[in-house]
């Protein structure tokens, strides 16, 4: 998607060099999303120890505010309980990047998205 959009400079910083991209290989849990206003899929894995974010990371084909929202949603999340980590919002995220351009709120809802069903798919795997 075009990006003639203005960023301020903490969503450039984390789109210029996003925080925790990668795959976790031994993920405790992934979870992905499609945003359905355009498409673009997120994909985020988490490690989890005593109850704890201990390691978190993401992939996605998405645009810079996606990508910038990801980066910082990580950021926010790691180290922190489980409880804590899924009541993380997209207005949480834009807060702290000091604002998003209102054509790309968006694009923030990926990263609390795919946080959700990360932890979604641990709490499952360990019913199991
Ligand atoms: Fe698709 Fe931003 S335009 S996530």
């Amino acid at each position: 998607m075009a990006e003639n959009v203005d960023y301020n400079e903490i969503v450039k910083d984390h789109f210029f060099n996003p925080r925790n991209v990668g795959e976790i290989k031994d993920a405790d849990g992934v979870g992905t999303v499609g945003n359905p206003t355009c498409g673009d899929i997120m994909t985020i894995y988490i490690k989890i120890k005593d109850n704890k974010i201990d390691e978190i990371k993401f992939k996605t084909f998405g645009c810079a505010a996606a990508i910038a929202s990801t980066s910082m949603a990580t950021e926010m999340v790691k180290g922190k309980t489980l409880e804590e980590a899924e009541k993380l919002t997209r207005a949480d995220v834009a807060n702290e990047l000091g604002g998003l351009p209102a054509v790309k709120m968006h694009c923030s809802n990926l990263a609390a998205d795919a946080l959700k069903k990360a932890i979604e798919d641990y709490r499952n795997k360990k019913k199991k």
